[in-house]
């Protein structure tokens, strides 16, 4: 009996089964996609636990090599490194920025010897190395732009004579990218990358890497005039073609989940490689509430990796990297 009231389409019996399933799906999380941040710190034998993200560590450099061999061996192309600088070696310069073996440096050294094919991609701005936590250099309680750029070109530099991949500014000045491209090709370096961190928002949810970084503490004041309003969305368009015009090679959204309309709108408009970055407030939130039994581990880091896929990235830095690797594989 049929009845002419019943549709002739239905979507449901594309999902009727598994092996349906995945023939119809659209977008899939592959390891390729999977940039893991790590956190390095002074000392020996050090592996310390950040409180706010439960599972990410901060490593000492003998600790640094096995640390990241199951990333390598997992096939993740890429670790993006961040230095916990110690408050005797800050200050409101950061000049231990541009010094060659700061720990940023020994870091990148370490992980080119052992693991010459991994990519390694260098965060650039002054937050880890200044006594003021804020990305660049004050006066009267201003981030002053120019002199700032100054810096960051030599912080860039500095980062890319020590094996750094990529270059990823993340201080939000602007002129940044032209800067560092230009330095970098007057040095030799012009194969060196640049990822920009080119629609940074101001945003709550980095409170957990502030607190990884000993940044927070630190901070005085908000980072309002050099990151972007998360009202905003014009605005990143600007801001892409502004850093595609001074020679980005890749461009990244920040927050992930909360601006995955930005990254759709960037992929739909410059067809450019693109990344997001699902950051430590992201991961605190999703962890709190899996520790708690509140959300299903493996579904959750899924569910929001392929967000990012299906919004358009390329590519995604995410804590969840090696766990999600590890699901990919299905050597969970
Ligand atoms: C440094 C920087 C920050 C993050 C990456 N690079 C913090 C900030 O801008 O205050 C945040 C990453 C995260 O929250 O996971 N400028």
């Amino acid at each position: 009996m049929t009845n002419s009231a019943f549709p002739l389409s239905r979507p449901r019996r594309n999902r009727h089964d598994d092996f349906t399933r995945r023939m119809v799906t659209e977008h899939r999380l592959h390891v390729d996609d999977l940039i893991w941040p790590i956190f390095v710190c002074e000392g020996e034998k050090q592996c310390q636990k950040v409180t706010s993200m439960p599972g990410v560590e901060r490593v000492s450099l003998d600790m640094l090599v096995e640390h990241v061999r199951p990333a390598v061996e997992l096939g993740i192309p890429a670790v993006a490194i961040f230095p916990i600088t110690p408050v005797e070696l800050r200050d409101a310069e950061g000049n231990e920025a541009v010094n060659p073996d700061n720990l940023m440096c020994r870091a990148a050294r370490v992980l080119k010897a052992a693991f010459p094919k991994l990519g390694l991609i260098g965060d650039v701005a002054l937050d880890p190395y200044t006594d003021h936590g804020h990305d660049g250099l004050i006066q009267d309680g201003y981030v002053m732009n120019d002199e700032s750029v100054e810096l960051l070109r030599l912080l860039a530099l500095n980062q890319a004579n020590a094996g750094i991949d990529i270059i990823a500014p993340s201080d939000m000045m602007d002129g940044r990218v032209k800067a560092i491209r230009e330095t970098l090709d007057a040095n030799g370096k012009v194969t060196t990358r640049i990822m920009a961190y080119t629609a940074k928002y101001a945003s709550a949810f980095y409170g957990p890497f502030r607190d990884a970084l000993g940044s927070g503490g630190l901070l005085t004041g908000d980072k309002k005039t050099y990151q972007m309003d998360p009202a905003n969305t014009d605005e990143a368009m600007r801001e892409v073609e502004q850093d595609l015009r001074e020679g980005a090679d890749m461009i990244m959204v920040k927050p992930g989940m909360p601006y995955l309309d930005i990254i759709r709108r960037v992929r739909e408009r410059f067809e450019v490689p693109t990344f997001a970055y699902q950051v430590s407030g992201e991961y605190a939130m999703m962890m709190a509430a899996i520790q708690n039994g509140w959300l299903e581990r493996d579904r959750t880091i899924m569910e929001s990796l392929i967000a990012f896929k299906r919004a358009g990235c390329n590519g995604i830095l995410t804590y969840f990297a090696l766990d999600a690797a590890r699901l990919i594989r299905g050597s969970n």
